[in-house]
């Protein structure tokens, strides 16, 4: 929490843009900084108690909260407690005369941004209003970069993701659709939104390595020989060669090197085991073999979704993580079954 004491060159243009509420129950103090404000801020709201102000929030979506603390029906902290829980962002200065100072522990752990001392210096509040709308736009313009680059790489990715599916017809849109899965399960496990997204953008390179795979081995329409089955299995080492190379915010290169690795060591290329094997790479693991299942190879028929569920639930806990397993299987529930249909 701020007190605006640095003085910052404000610019009036700016001001003019921005709705500010302002509660107070004193009617002499709330008219006159009201008169105050109103001339220089776009839209100016009132409200003479912390209920009032709470109301007013929620249907002017104001840019500013200014609050007296000390007020009937509802106090000024009370208040912002209420906004913060509802808009967490929103900035909220508080004014509050010396003897409030008990009230700043409360005013901090709610995440009051500033305070501004009474009497209030008008020059100190439009200081405080100035400084808070900036920083908040500031924090929303860099949000909104981050989601372009965001997007920009998934994009990206998703070109990648085609190309290499396009020397595989037999399994085309396969990375997409483990995608789609591993995203609902690590949804369903209750991860962070910022992990499932790199989620969502190893499993659309999983099979990367495939590259390096001769398209006849991919498409060959009979069962594969030992041979063909051991160069099938270097797709995870080829994949994991290509991505490193790249920095991404998420161990993009550890979910394709680990995803064919299985709980019990049984899996390749490494054969790790429990732990070893990176939570995101347990969760493709487990999308990549009910695609698999459920999907037509040229050797073989789909086999359906309720085999590909059977042979999850045999394996958890030995060779699938048992979380996983349990997630996969709530959302494949949830979704009725209709995972591609989405795609
Ligand atoms: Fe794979
Ligand atoms: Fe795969």
């Amino acid at each position: 929490m701020n007190n605006p004491s640095e003085k910052t060159q404000i610019d009036p243009d700016f001001l003019k843009t921005l709705s500010v509420l302002y509660v107070e129950d004193d009617e002499e103090i709330r008219e006159l900084l009201s008169r105050f404000l109103h001339r220089r801020v776009g839209t100016l709201h009132t409200a003479t108690n912390g209920q009032e102000g709470a109301q007013a929030f929620l249907e002017h979506h104001p840019d500013v909260v200014v609050t007296d603390i000390k007020m009937p029906v509802m106090d000024g902290l009370e208040m912002a407690a209420v906004i913060k829980s509802s808009s967490h962002e929103v900035p909220i200065i508080v004014i509050t005369a010396y003897s409030e100072r008990d009230y700043f522990i409360r005013a901090i752990e709610i995440g009051v941004d500033q305070y501004v001392t009474k009497p209030v210096n008008t020059d100190t509040l439009l200081q405080a209003i100035y400084k808070s709308a900036r920083h908040r736009l500031h924090q929303l313009e860099m949000e909104k970069a981050e989601k372009l680059v965001v997007d920009a790489l998934e994009q990206t990715i998703g070109v990648l993701s085609r190309a290499i599916e396009l020397r595989d017809p037999y399994t085309d849109g396969h990375q997409k659709r483990v995608a789609l899965l591993a995203t609902a399960i690590a949804e369903e496990m209750g991860m962070p939104a910022d992990t499932v997204t790199g989620i969502r953008l190893g499993s659309l390179v999983h099979d990367v390595g495939k590259i390096r795979v001769p398209s006849e081995i991919l498409s060959c329409p009979r069962k594969l020989t030992g041979n063909e089955m051991n160069f099938i299995r270097t797709h995870p080492d080829a994949g994991y060669e290509i991505v490193d190379g790249a920095s991404f915010p998420w161990p993009v290169a550890r979910m394709v090197f680990e995803h064919h690795e299985r709980m019990d060591g049984s899996g390749y290329p490494k054969g790790l085991k429990g732990d070893e094997i990176c939570m995101e790479a347990r969760i493709i693991a487990v999308a990549d073999v009910v695609e698999a299942m459920n999907s037509f190879r040229p050797y073989r028929p789909a086999l359906g979704i309720e085999a590909a569920m059977a042979e999850i639930r045999r394996g958890r806990g030995t060779i699938y993580d048992p979380d996983v397993v349990d997630g996969c299987l709530r959302a494949l529930e949830k979704a009725d079954f209709k995972f591609w249909d989405r795609d």
